[in-house]
């Protein structure tokens, strides 16, 4: 994958306008500022979307300082045009959700997650960035950081997951990677918004300080440190203010602390938004609290535009607090080269580009998880002559693409029928199709002709889920099993007695009830994108070994959730149902699969780690050791997770946090030493006024192939370290 990635990452090197030396790009900024009327200065603070409410004369009169939704090198060239008619002709900043493609679609960011390769995601994010900026776009509104342990929340689809640090590599990983490729960044949505009461998109969140340091700003503040251009503040309300008017979020955390010198935009009209959050009144104290907490553009609330000079003539916002919002888009407009580059050529072509195709490719390969292989029914056997491959969204070149998939073309997706086709056909193997039931499995009538397939068949191939239209945005969900009759087909499957491959195509986990024991081979395959009926083939004949490993706890059922492996232990510990400890009376508590699991076609062991460094101070790093073989006779790749406990401290620390991984390729029977170094300062903990601690004592260290390794060996810290608030690590 680096080799794929190192002659884009040297183009840009070359072809890239070298960034402008700070102090430069600083006294552009005052110089600019200096010559602005005020009307001017809030145009820059308007981001409007390309919708009847976008005129030309807004543009020529430098009432607009971004936009949304223009998607292509004629439109973007058009308003580039009008932007030279203005009086000082300042850039408009031009953004999309581009968060997993533009033209081509890679997996959605949970399954590029999946991966548990950083340096898949960077390509990926790098090559969509690529196309995007091809077409004249110069901002995505990416990467999405929110922690999400609630799989009931559409969103959870468009992130990393629920475990802070794997959201902190793949924040970094990605706002590298769309910078690399040409677009500025806006991590979103700040902040705790993955943290929905309910698992109900919008809703309030409710997140103690020191959990919110602990969990959920740690992706933010990995983005900001990668260099994250912007970010974007969330919907809702953190613990009764909305964020978007939330100035501790805001002025403290983000600008005092971690000293964020970019611009904050705020999600679409959500500056509107406050007003039914019940604290403003109208659009002028909407707009007030909105810029007095530190959000520096109002994205479609109209409410800047509207009311902002007036709020500033009034006296009721000091023109400081405007200036220093302008100096902010200024700075990351300059930054970005904006004012020095020709506008984009209308007849720019905006291609799929071969090159991203077979990005697309590695991350399907590597996103699709093998939860479950009884009998070793995957990869196909050898004498397999013919596969039943069920269902609808087995034939969708649509759903594959998975929400938010910018300008992603169905007819360029290569469905699961086609790939398994294309492979089957090579392997002299022939496939049936039958559809079974519609994408929401409403109705039984082809069940007859999916069983018939089926008996006539040596292997099933059963496609279900979740169709891509009730994952994402505004897809909170109260039930998560398979939707309309989708748990009958595949009865109506198993009872054939033919083998049956569960492929599951979902943005989320999603009830599975009791088929883990009637089907013995389940694979999620996740929205995988423009390539995954490719990888899909690959997979299923084994020419790719899976190695995809879960971002999230897999819940048994959705009345466990939050569900998470990271919780605080309880003085009641489980001890599996009995009454009285933490359990449910009606379920086990623990997962159905935990998180990091994934299963390979070939088998892997782990010797217990051995800790070099038994005694260290919190400024040292903690070195531990494990042999890891590849035990089975097919080459494949394990992602070894090192999991730290700290059994007694001051405060109930979680049972076990992720302090690093390593994903390692290994040839059948192969042995490799895999060292992690750990600096001690990463293993505290934040109080509730944001103080960082890491406390001297014994800590509990396991290595293995997901969350459940033993904690078997331990080392200690010998030293306290205390920072305060923005100096953590
Ligand atoms: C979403 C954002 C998105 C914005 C612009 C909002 O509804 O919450 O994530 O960036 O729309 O499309």
């Amino acid at each position: 994958m680096l080799r794929l990635l190192a002659p884009a990452a040297i183009a840009v090197l070359l072809l890239g306008s070298a960034p402008a030396a700070p102090d430069a790009v600083e006294r552009r900024v005052e110089a600019l500022i200096g010559r602005m009327t005020l009307d001017e200065k809030v145009g820059q603070l308007n981001l409007v979307s390309n919708e009847d409410i976008f005129r030309p004369e807004h543009v020529i009169a430098g009432r607009i300082g971004a936009a949304i939704n223009f998607n292509d090198a004629p439109e973007i060239a058009a308003v580039q045009k009008l932007v030279r008619q203005s009086r000082l002709k300042i850039p408009i900043l031009f953004g999309l959700d581009v968060l997993h493609g533009f033209r081509t679609v890679f997996p959605v960011p949970l399954a590029e997650t999946a991966t548990f390769n950083p340096a898949l995601a960077r390509a990926a994010s790098e090559a969509a960035a690529r196309e995007a900026a091809a077409s004249g776009l110069q901002w995505t509104y990416a990467p999405m950081v929110d922690l999400s342990r609630d799989p009931r929340w559409g969103r959870m689809v468009e992130g990393s997951g629920e475990d802070p640090y794997v959201g902190r590599i793949f924040a970094a990983a990605r706002v590298e990677g769309f910078r690399a490729g040409g677009l500025a960044t806006s991590a979103k949505h700040f902040a705790g918004y993955g943290a929905a009461e309910g698992g109900r998109d919008y809703d309030a969140t409710l997140i103690p300080r020191n959990e919110l340091r602990d969990a959920y700003l740690p992706p933010f503040r990995a983005a900001v440190r990668a260099g994250s251009d912007t970010l974007m503040s969330a919907f809702n309300a953190l613990n009764g203010v909305p964020s978007t008017a939330n100035p501790w979020l805001l002025t403290e955390v983000l600008r005092r602390e971690w000293g964020f010198d970019g611009f904050v935009t705020s999600d679409w009209a959500a500056m509107h938004e406050l007003i039914a959050h019940g604290i403003a009144k109208d659009g002028p104290e909407a707009a007030r609290k909105a810029i007095l907490a530190g959000v520096d553009m109002d994205m479609m609330s109209g409410f800047y535009d509207a009311h902002l000079a007036d709020e500033v003539k009034a006296g009721r916002v000091p023109q400081a607090v405007v200036d220093e919002a302008v100096r902010r888009v200024l700075r990351v407009k300059f930054r970005l080269g904006l004012f020095d580059r020709p506008d984009v050529d209308p007849g720019a072509p905006a291609p799929a580009t071969p090159e991203a195709r077979a990005v697309a490719r590695a991350v399907a390969r590597e996103s699709m998880v093998l939860l479950q292989n009884r009998d070793s029914t995957l990869p196909l056997k050898a004498g397999t002559r013919s596969i039943a491959v069920v269902g609808a969204l087995a034939a969708s070149k649509a759903d594959p693409m998975g929400p938010h998939a910018c300008r992603g073309e169905p007819d360029e997706t290569v469905s699961f029928v086609e790939g398994i086709e294309r492979r089957a056909k090579e392997a002299g193997v022939g496939v049936t199709y039958a559809q079974g039931c519609d994408l929401f499995c409403t109705g039984n009538d082809g069940f007859e002709a999916a069983v018939r397939a089926a008996r006539g068949a040596d292997a099933v191939v059963a496609v279900v889920g979740e169709p891509r239209d009730i994952s994402g945005e505004s897809a909170s969900r109260a039930y998560l099993g398979l939707t309309g009759r989708q748990r009958e087909l595949l009865d109506a499957l198993n009872g054939t007695g033919k083998p049956v491959i569960l492929v599951l195509m979902a943005g989320r986990p999603l009830e599975l009830g009791s088929l883990p024991q009637t089907t013995p081979a389940i694979l999620m395959a996740w929205y995988p994108g423009t390539e995954g009926g490719t990888a899909l083939g690959e997979v299923l004949f084994g020419d790719v070994n899976p190695s995809g490993k879960l971002p999230v706890s897999y819940l048994r059922t959705v009345g466990q959730v939050p569900l998470t492996y990271n919780r605080l232990p309880s003085g009641r510990p489980t001890i599996g149902r009995e009454r009285f400890t933490l359990t449910y009376i009606d379920e086990d508590v623990s997962p159905l699969f935990p998180f990091g699991w994934g299963l390979s076609y070939t088998t892997f062991a782990f010797t217990s780690p051995k800790v070099a460094t038994p005694r260290v101070e919190a400024s040292e790093s903690v070195e531990v050791s494990v042999t890891l073989t590849n035990t089975g006779d097919r080459a494949g790749q394990e992602v070894a997770q090192l999991y730290v406990r700290q059994p007694v401290a001051n405060r109930s620390r979680p049972m076990r946090e992720l302090k690093a991984f390593q994903k390692v390729a290994l040839e059948p029977h192969e042995s490799r030493l895999v060292t992690f170094r750990v600096p001690a300062a990463e293993l505290g903990y934040h109080l509730e006024d944001g103080t960082y601690v890491v406390e001297p004592g014994s800590y509990q260290v396991g290595v293995g192939g997901n969350a459940q390794a033993e904690l078997g060996s331990v080392f200690e810290v010998t030293t306290e370290l205390r920072l305060p608030p923005g100096r953590e690590p």
